[in-house]
């Protein structure tokens, strides 16, 4: 019997692991970084998403010699020239604080009309020798102020156009059924899985 084909997922995020490892079903398995013994603090400094993913996905591959995908997410807001963008994890400085990051894009945002925005995911694959790019996007608009209490991140100030609501009002799967994350693991699902 062929042996399931073995994919790093750069990321020791439980609820991204477990995302992409109802994608791929039992035709590929999913391990973490944990998993292989990697503790490496993996550099992230592209100026883009897309470089950063890749960054990290070939970190694993050259130094571990494994087959891996990385994901990249950024909060592109239009009247802030698409800030915080790369920098969303710290747009409020260092030290990755969800509540000081709304803080400061509603700071930079007050009074300001046009609130749209979206969030986009790269995902880079290193598989078999060579290398592939997905992408999963969703626009919305910013919240003047925070609701809901699901999720993560940006999720209470970021009201999905699809919907109407913060994605922290959102149920786990039915953001996860619209979000950029869950359209960029599809992509990578149907490439993988041919599905
Ligand atoms: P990462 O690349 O997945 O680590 O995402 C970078 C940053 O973007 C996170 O630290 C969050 O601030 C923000 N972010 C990513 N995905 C989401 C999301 O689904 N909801 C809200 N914020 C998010």
């Amino acid at each position: 019997m062929e042996k399931v084909k073995e994919l790093v997922f750069a990321t020791n995020n439980a609820h991204k692991l477990a995302e992409a490892r109802a994608i791929a079903g039992d035709r590929f398995r999913i391990v973490s970084l944990a998993e292989i013994g990697c503790h490496d603090d993996i550099p992230e400094t592209s100026d883009t998403l897309a470089g950063n993913a890749l960054q990290k996905a070939r970190w694993v591959r050259d130094h571990y010699g494994c087959d891996c995908f990385a994901d990249d997410t950024g909060l592109m807001v239009d009247a802030l020239d698409g800030a915080p963008g790369v920098m969303s994890a710290r747009y409020a400085g260092p030290g990755h604080d969800s509540s000081a990051n709304m803080a400061r894009l509603l700071r930079e945002l007050e009074g300001a009309d046009n609130r749209h925005a979206h969030f986009t995911t790269v995902i880079a694959l290193c598989l078999d020798g060579e290398e592939h790019l997905f992408e999963g996007r969703v626009d919305g608009t910013i919240a003047r102020t925070p609701s809901g209490n699901s999720g993560f991140g940006y999720d209470p100030i970021f009201i999905a156009d699809e919907t109407g609501v913060s994605f922290a009002d959102m149920t786990p799967e039915a953001k996860n059924s619209i979000s950029h994350r869950g359209r960029a693991m599809a992509a990578l699902g149907k490439y993988l899985c041919g599905e």
